[in-house]
């Protein structure tokens, strides 16, 4: 079963002006930005994904980092938070869209709206707490003051100000389409988007295999883990969406610590065999597939009702990407089904990414099944999980070298299973074998189509 909330997008499908003073696009006066400090590149000779190559230049270069900002996640749906962290109007939680902040809150209607964490006097931020409830959103600075509702209703001296100035004109400025997808929040900057749902596309039907094993849908358990790598952002989305290849090598130990004996790692572990799922807008998923796979968090396993999910999900999905599995959705979310993990990769420069991630359970699980989920997930794929720490090293062992000169120019390999994109009859879409880079070569091939392509904000210039 798939279903598509909009979060309050109402009569006018979220595109309107909102009713109580928050600014859609936030309005510039007499200002005009001069074309020099937004100069694009043309990256065609960057990516070559018909041929499986890269240039490193892409995850170094500052200009293409702040083009990647204008024209990648810009325009893009982005990951927000998930729907059980705003249970009452005035809960928020505070994020980043691309290097933007952002509140996200329920409203006094119960709608979730997501806004620019920027005062719209001298820049601070509005809110600087990481979440929790409040009445309004108070700047510390000069005293400015927001209502849920994104609207300036407190100006203090307001006389000093002439009468031009209004209120009205400066609210917040509002992410002007909130989305949800299974309890995921999801926010866009353009103004005119494709529907999440349809962004999304063949993608949903792997998402599905997390987020609607029944009814209930998923919550949060635990708070948000964040901590700060040294590698290009790109790095870890790319190997979510399409890397089972590095599995066997760079996670040898764990997968030893894992095995019965202790002593190597499981032959059918070695040698699995699965599919990768390869979307035309970047996403990505691979998974093994086996009449078995089952949770490796043995209470998990044992709790979950595989009959059921099988009637309501079908026997491709409980055999192959409701278990083991890897994913991302274009450009920088990216979950694991087995651990309960969802992440976001947020960009810090070419260099530098923030990993924030939560751990999502059924809801219908009850307490001791959702704390062995929640440990599994931190002991595998928490900050200093055995897996995690595997991986955040290869992605840091890839950036600290990149800014080398003769290395920067030497490409990258993504060739693995060309050509062996196809229907497979039994997922829907493209797919690959497992261990393939069919669905990297797909991320960068819409990564640089979205870079040479300009933006709805580019139109007006
Ligand atoms: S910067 Fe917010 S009130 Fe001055
Ligand atoms: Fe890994």
């Amino acid at each position: 079963m798939t279903s598509t909330i909009r979060s309050g997008a109402g009569a006018c499908g979220g595109a309107c002006e909102p009713p109580n003073g928050a600014a859609t696009a936030a309005p510039r006066g007499s200002l005009r930005r001069p074309a020099e400090l937004t100069r694009n590149v043309d990256v065609s000779g960057l990516v070559d994904s018909e041929g499986g190559l890269l240039d490193r230049a892409i995850f170094t270069d500052e200009d293409l980092y702040k083009q990647e900002l204008r024209r990648v996640f810009a325009p893009s749906w982005l990951f927000l938070a998930h729907t059980d962290q705003f249970r009452r109007p005035g809960d928020f939680f505070t994020t980043y869209m691309g290097e933007d902040p952002i509140i996200v809150t329920m409203d006094k209607s119960r709608r979730i709206r997501a806004y620019l964490n920027s005062c719209r006097h001298r820049g601070a931020r509005v809110c600087r707490a990481d979440f929790g409830a409040t009445r309004n959103f108070t700047c510390t600075y000069h005293g400015w003051a927001y209502d849920l509702e994104g609207a300036l209703v407190s100006v203090p001296n307001k006389d000093g100000y002439p009468e031009s100035f209004d209120a009205k004109d400066w609210g917040l400025v509002e992410v002007p389409h909130v989305e949800t997808y299974h309890g995921l929040i999801f926010g866009t900057w353009n103004p005119a988007p494709l529907s999440l749902r349809e962004s999304l596309g063949d993608m949903a039907w792997y998402m599905d295999a997390m987020l609607d094993h029944d009814d209930e849908g998923t919550v949060v358990v635990g708070g948000v883990h964040k901590w700060v790598l040294e590698g290009n952002w790109k790095l870890s989305a790319e190997q979510f969406a399409t890397d089972w290849y590095h599995v066997n090598m760079s996670h040898a130990s764990a997968l030893t610590v894992l095995s019965p004996s202790g002593k190597a790692p499981r032959d059918e572990i070695v040698h699995r065999t699965g599919r990768q799922y390869v979307d035309p807008r970047g996403h990505g998923a691979g998974f093994p597939v086996h009449p078995k796979n089952r949770f490796d968090a043995r209470t998990v396993h044992e709790w979950m009702d595989y009959d059921a999910l099988r009637e309501r999900l079908g026997d491709a999905r409980v055999e192959g990407p409701l278990t083991t599995g890897h994913a991302t959705v274009f450009p920088n979310f990216s979950y694991l089904p087995v651990n309960g993990s969802i992440r976001i990769w947020h960009p810090k420069g070419p260099d530098a990414m923030e990993v924030w991630a939560w751990t999502i359970v059924d809801k219908s699980m009850p307490d001791e099944v959702r704390e062995a989920q929640r440990l599994y997930n931190l002991r595998t794929f928490g900050p200093s999980g055995i897996f995690e720490q595997d991986d955040g090293e290869n992605w840091s062992e890839v950036q600290a070298i990149s800014r080398g000169f003769i290395t920067n120019g030497v490409a990258l390999n993504y060739q693995m299973g060309m050509g062996s994109e196809r229907e497979d009859g039994r997922h829907p879409g493209t797919t690959s074998e497992l261990y393939s880079d069919a669905a990297g070569r797909a991320f960068y091939g819409h990564w640089r189509d979205l870079m040479n392509t300009p933006a709805w904000h580019e139109e007006k210039r």
